[in-house]
């Protein structure tokens, strides 16, 4: 059963400081589906068709984050360095909040509204009370603003540990969409066990998921002594075996020996593909303030 091509309807948004124009069709209700602009409210992510009507919001409102905990928050830079922190980028204060679809419905069911904006494929508006949302937010002294999130099943029957991700068009091309994805596997690492984002991905989480994997399995590769089987990478990084194997083979670091699987590698190599991709732009996860426990 085909469902007829939807035509774009909103044109853009303008969110907290930001105007961006969308990409795709999203179920937004009448009266604002026929709208040219939506304003959204960057904290409740309530939707207007006149800015005059966001500002009576937000001076009523007094929501200035994510309504969900707060459950990471980065590191202060380091005074002698505020520019560089390790060979990661430096990025604005940021902060994670974990929102669950049930609690928090309505927020939940507009930031969907919102994703579908910038994503083509059928997603989830209603029904979000299975899902948990990790929305990445910039701090600053008036409250944290929304960049981009990914969703979660909290029982993920196929073991998936992402849903959706998106990263706000504005905020693009800056290593958000890298650190969403860390963040995906290092709540994988607490829950001890592996995962892999929900198929089929866009081309854009495509190129993200494979850039992603290849940096991770590389480090781990790097800072691992000894030889390293497919099983060991797949433990140190969270990352699901076939998907270990798919990069592996991407990177020709991978051979086949009667039916297995030999990684074959050297750290010269090693230290090769790293410099190619020493200009990616990344912002570290410290693990230590990531205050969480699995779902359940
Ligand atoms: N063209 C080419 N490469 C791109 C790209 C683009 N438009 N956008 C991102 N990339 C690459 C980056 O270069 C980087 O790779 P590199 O470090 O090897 O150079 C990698 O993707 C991640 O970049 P990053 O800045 O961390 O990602 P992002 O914050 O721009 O977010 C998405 C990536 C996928 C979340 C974002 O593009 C998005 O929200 N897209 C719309 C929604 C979507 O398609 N989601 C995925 C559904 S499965
Ligand atoms: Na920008």
């Amino acid at each position: 059963h085909q469902e007829k091509t939807k035509v774009k309807n909103v044109q853009s948004i303008e969110l907290g400081r930001y105007q961006m124009d969308t990409w795709y069709y999203s179920p937004y209700p009448e009266p604002h589906a026929s709208c040219e602009r939506l304003y959204i409210c960057e904290y409740t992510l309530k939707y207007f068709r006149k800015r005059r009507t966001l500002l009576r919001h937000l001076a009523k409102t007094p929501l200035r984050a994510p309504p969900g905990d707060e459950i990471y928050r980065s590191p202060p830079p380091p005074a002698s360095d505020p520019g560089r922190v390790g060979g990661a980028i430096a990025s604005p204060p940021l902060s994670m909040y974990e929102v669950d679809g049930k609690k928090a419905k309505v927020y939940c069911q507009n930031l969907c509204l919102l994703s579908k904006l910038f994503l083509d494929h059928k997603t989830l508006y209603y029904d979000v009370d299975p899902f948990l949302f990790y929305v990445l937010c910039e701090r600053d002294a008036h409250g944290s603003h929304v960049v981009g999130y990914f969703s979660k099943e909290k029982d993920s029957a196929e073991g998936n540990n992402l849903a959706c991700i998106l990263t706000l068009p504005a905020h693009q091309r800056k290593g958000y969409g890298r650190f969403l994805i860390a963040f995906s596997y290092e709540l994988s690492k607490k829950e001890g066990r592996l995962g892999s984002p929900e198929r089929p991905l866009s081309d854009l989480g495509a190129v993200s998921y494979r850039s992603y994997w290849m940096r991770a399995i590389l480090e781990a590769l790097r800072d691992h002594r000894s030889a390293m089987s497919i099983k060991d990478i797949s433990e140190a990084t969270a990352i699901r075996t076939d998907d270990v194997v798919k990069t592996l083979e991407s990177l020709s670091l991978i051979k086949y020996w009667k039916g297995d699987h030999i990684i074959s590698v050297t750290q010269k190599i090693i230290e090769e593909h790293m410099r190619s991709i020493a200009n990616q732009k990344t912002i570290d996860i410290d693990v230590s303030r990531l205050h969480w426990t699995p779902y359940g």
